[in-house]
């Protein structure tokens, strides 16, 4: 019985698309609730709209998203040392005015760039009223796991006011990568920025393969302060009414979109004044590198420029020989550098720069972010702020076709040629879906699992600093695999749920992506297979369409506890984290700075995350619309 339901669930899941249309009895979100286990944790905060707005205004900088042809690229190693403060500050994206979540007041985060061999040091001050720490995407972080950022499984989270510094040093790596809030979906409110790795050794090289090169940053963005969701999809009502994570409110393109004011989710009585759309200038006749990456809590976006094609030449952090494209499929989390030549035209041109969410893996609602994408010589006049007149290609995806990672249509080859690591030692297997679970203490709990666990962030008590205690792990809060061995291991990735697509994203580890498939498979059977590849992708991030799954080659070579999760923010904040720990006896040897235990001493180590409770929320935190336009009715109209 409980199977059949479980069962009715993912195919109703699956069928959402057509179910939304279709009668109100039929909704998704009743059969979620029927389910409904016991309420977790309250994650509460400062709340979006009962509070009036920070007084100061979010800045953003330009040289986010230019890279500056100054940069001395170098195999001589240095210390890249940021101050960042972690705050809160007004803006205005996209039309809705609200709070957002600042490092040193920019909305994206400043650009962090380095060196191959440099030592990146950045001492993080925690100004908000909710724990933080920051997460380094990609970064390997061999030897400093410490500093991977990932709260209740790499350190405890820095407190209100509190400050921590994290120093790791870039080993042999370079490329495209990015760094987050990793606490809670706070990424979601604006704790985002570009990290980017130079190196002599790359390929891809300025000055020799391309002229200029840029930062494009995508993503869904929210009107609602990303707390309020979390604590909203974990009550049976859900937020807006399912338990699906929510559609983004709108597309930002470097941080600045067009909010839909006529949309039925927009705050009845707020202000709408959406900003002209960002202006992305690229010189004339140059052929530019634009590293762009989904920074996005939920939509897999389609990126095209009008009448322009492009070659894709780096995936996630890897250069590879890829196709030339009018769309880029691009998933949360994931990264693609692409090369555009500017000979379409000539100074002063303008063409549209477009952004479609793949609605097929998300919501029936079309969405499309636009950015003007401008042919510009020096001296040229001031911008008449006219738009462009051009037209998408015409055999862009249809907004509704399925959601496809890249490498499922084309062939990406690094340029890096290594083979499938052969003999894998061990394999094993995560499988992921959503349903209603056996948490701690006996109490149900309804969001992701893996394993048939769901994860339950024991905030202040992280994995780390078990293993390094005991050199061994289980737990019943967390999904964890074990590979005690030194060589290469095979780990599965099984996507059990219907019809919802996943991103995946492995910390500290690159891995070989050996083989995908329909359904989901047992260790047995890929023992069986024999699996091996003629020089496979290597990625960090994976997306894995409903109901089918992914075998990735790691090497070992990394001891560590390296969180293995779904990328879509809210799938995340509702459990969907396992753990891979790599030999756990290697980790023990790992020093623990006083600033790293510090942050846990005097905390309650059976306290549940993802946040530690400030203030008293309702019992039902979920934002309700009645409330909202109370409040704007106290707090008055929102300045532009
Ligand atoms: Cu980009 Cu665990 O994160």
């Amino acid at each position: 019985m409980r199977s059949f339901t479980l069962l009715a669930i993912l195919v109703t899941l699956t069928s959402h698309l057509i179910v939304a249309q279709s009668s109100d009895d039929n909704d998704p979100s009743d059969v979620l609730k029927d389910l409904w286990g016991n309420i977790l944790a309250d994650v509460s905060g400062t709340k979006s709209n009962d509070q009036p707005l920070p007084q100061t205004s979010a800045t953003s900088d330009p040289q986010t998203f230019i890279l500056s042809s100054d940069f001395e690229i170098t195999n001589v190693p240095q210390v890249r040392e940021y101050n960042f403060e972690i705050g809160m500050a007004t803006a205005n994206p996209d039309g809705y005015t609200r709070q957002v979540y600042t490092i040193n007041n920019q909305f994206p985060a400043p650009l962090i760039e380095a060196n191959t061999g440099d030592t990146v040091r950045v001492h993080v001050k925690n100004s908000l009223d909710i724990p933080q720490t920051i997460h380094w995407h990609g970064i390997s972080q061999n030897g400093t796991n410490l500093m991977d950022g990932v709260p209740g499984v790499t350190q405890c989270p820095i407190p209100p006011g509190g400050s921590f510094t994290y120093e790791f040093p870039i080993v042999q790596q370079y490329g495209t990568y990015w760094y987050h809030s990793h606490f809670a979906n706070t990424m979601a409110d604006g704790i985002v920025g570009p990290l980017i790795v130079h190196s002599p050794d790359d390929p891809l090289q300025r000055g020799r393969d391309y002229d200029e090169e840029r930062v494009l940053l995508v993503t869904n963005w929210m009107h609602d302060q990303s707390t309020d969701i979390v604590a909203a999809l974990r009550t049976k009502e859900g937020y807006r009414g399912t338990l699906a994570a929510p559609k983004g409110d709108s597309i930002l393109i470097n941080q600045v979109g067009k909010a839909n004011c006529s949309d039925s989710n927009y705050p009845s009585g707020a202000e709408c004044s959406p900003p002209p759309e960002t202006v992305i200038t690229v010189p004339v006749n140059k052929l530019l590198r634009f590293r762009i990456i989904n920074t996005g809590a939920h939509s897999l976006l389609r990126i095209s420029i009008d009448k322009h094609e492009f070659e894709v030449v780096e995936v996630d952090t890897d250069p590879i020989f890829g196709p030339t494209l009018h769309e880029l499929p691009i998933a949360p989390a994931q990264r693609y550098s692409i090369l555009v030549n500017t000979t379409q035209g000539e100074a002063g041109d303008k063409f549209w720069l477009r952004a479609n969410v793949a609605v097929g893996c998300m919501d029936k609602i079309r969405q499309e972010g636009l950015a003007v994408f401008k042919y510009q010589e020096e001296g040229d006049a001031e911008d008449d702020g006219g738009l462009p007149t051009t037209d998408a290609w015409g055999d862009l995806a249809a907004f509704d076709s399925p959601c496809r990672d890249l490498d499922m249509d084309h062939t990406l080859s690094p340029r890096e040629a290594i083979d499938a690591f052969t003999a894998p030692l061990l394999t094993k297997s995560l499988s992921s879906k959503f349903g209603t679970f056996l948490g701690m203490n006996g109490k149900n709990i309804t969001g992701f699992a893996f394993n048939n666990i769901t994860f339950q962030n024991q905030i202040y008590d992280p994995v780390l600093a078990t293993v390094q205690n005991t050199g061994n792990y289980t737990s019943p809060n967390v999904a964890t695999v074990v590979f005690d061995v030194d060589g290469y291991v095979d780990l599965i990735l099984n996507n059990l749920d219907g019809g919802i697509d996943h991103p995946y994203h492995l910390h500290g580890n690159e891995f070989q992506l050996i083989k995908r498939g329909d359904g989901n498979v047992t260790s047995e059977e890929v023992q069986s297979m024999n699996l091996t590849a003629t020089n496979p992708l290597r990625r960090d991030t994976i997306f894995i369409p409903g109901n089918s799954y992914a075998v990735l080659r790691v090497r070992t070579d990394n001891p560590g506890v390296w969180a293995l999760h779904c990328h879509i923010g809210w799938h995340l904040a509702v459990g969907k984290l396992a753990t891979m720990i790599v030999r756990p006896k290697d980790i023990q040897s790992f020093a623990q700075p006083d600033e790293w235990t510090g942050l846990c001493a005097g905390q309650n180590s059976t306290q549940e995350g993802p946040a530690k409770r400030l203030f008293d929320a309702p019992a039902n935190a979920g934002i309700s619309r009645k409330i909202e336009s109370e409040i704007i009715a106290r707090r008055g109209p929102k300045e532009v």
